[in-house]
């Protein structure tokens, strides 16, 4: 049985993903917030034959990730991880003792479990749903975190950027695990949605863009290739291509500080890694 764990797989591209990876012979444990779109995405998934666990979690509470890599623990190895969940936020909100939301959705969350589920050892490799946009992130520690120097582009941009760079510094952490990170493509889905004038302009430009559907069966062919990385190296997918890393994502001094401040945070947290 070949086993997958999916993060954000209620909707688009994660549900996209689980109905291109289900069939006979595997197993996924799909994970979002609790709705009907997750148990529809877990039924699709179930109809093709696919065997379907679904574990609800709010990755924007450490503690119910913390809950979720506990009751993942109970899934056998070896297992693939694809970190899915993530958001462009529209607005600056505090979740977390303080924290903006997006940055941990995006980042702390999706170490947090990668994190626990790594430390167990049933994990063999780890795929991170990252965004190419990470390439006009940037990182600035005393501000970031806590949203000060909010904006929705520049906060989406800023927090794939820290989970890239915490991709890599785990694979350097787990030289037996293989890692990926991808920049999945333009994908008409719910990502950004807002309300007012701009978000029915966004409505319309994502007309254009690629269905879910075409992206996940790339998405899945990339997923099924056998290695992602290199030894102590995540690899940096953009679509289906393997390619060099860009910067920021390439900066060894930023991907340690990151790291640094990443797990500061999450141990004053009582997440400590
Ligand atoms: N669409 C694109 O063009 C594009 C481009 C580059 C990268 N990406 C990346 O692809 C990934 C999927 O995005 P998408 O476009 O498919 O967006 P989407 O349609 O908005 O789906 C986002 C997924 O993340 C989950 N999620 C969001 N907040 C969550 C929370 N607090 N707790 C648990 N799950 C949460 C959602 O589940 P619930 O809300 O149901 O809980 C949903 O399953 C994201 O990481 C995104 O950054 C997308």
């Amino acid at each position: 049985m070949e086993r997958f764990i999916l993060t954000g797989a209620s909707r688009g591209i994660g549900a996209a993903l689980a109905g291109a990876l289900a069939r006979p012979g595997r197993e996924l444990w799909l994970s979002a917030r609790e709705s009907p779109a997750l148990t529809e995405a877990a039924d699709r998934a179930v109809a093709v034959g696919a065997a379907v666990q679904v574990r609800p979690a709010d990755q924007a509470r450490l503690d119910e990730v913390e809950r979720l890599a506990r009751d993942l623990l109970e899934v056998p190895g070896p297992v693939t991880l694809i970190l899915g969940a993530g958001l462009w936020p529209h607005r600056c909100e505090h979740v977390e003792g303080g924290l903006e939301r997006a940055f941990v959705v995006n980042h702390l969350a999706p170490v947090l479990l990668a994190a626990r589920l790594l430390a167990a050892g049933q994990v063999t490799r780890v795929f991170f749903i990252g965004a190419g946009l990470m390439i006009k992130g940037r990182f600035d520690e005393d501000r970031t975190p806590a949203g000060r120097d909010f904006s929705s582009w520049r906060t989406y941009c800023d927090t794939k950027l820290c989970q890239a760079l915490a991709a890599q510094h785990l694979a350097g952490l787990y030289p037996d695990v293989d890692f990926g990170v991808t920049h999945p493509g333009v994908v008409r889905t719910d990502l950004g949605a807002r309300p007012g004038v701009l978000g029915g302009v966004l409505r319309l430009v994502k007309r254009k863009w690629e269905t879910p559907e075409a992206c996940a069966a790339r998405l899945a062919s990339v997923v099924e290739t056998p290695r992602w990385g290199d030894l102590g190296a995540a690899g940096w997918w953009f679509e289906k291509e393997r390619q060099a890393w860009p910067a920021p994502a390439d900066d060894a001094a930023l991907r340690d500080r990151v790291w640094t401040i990443t797990a500061r945070l999450l141990d004053e947290r009582g997440h400590g890694l």
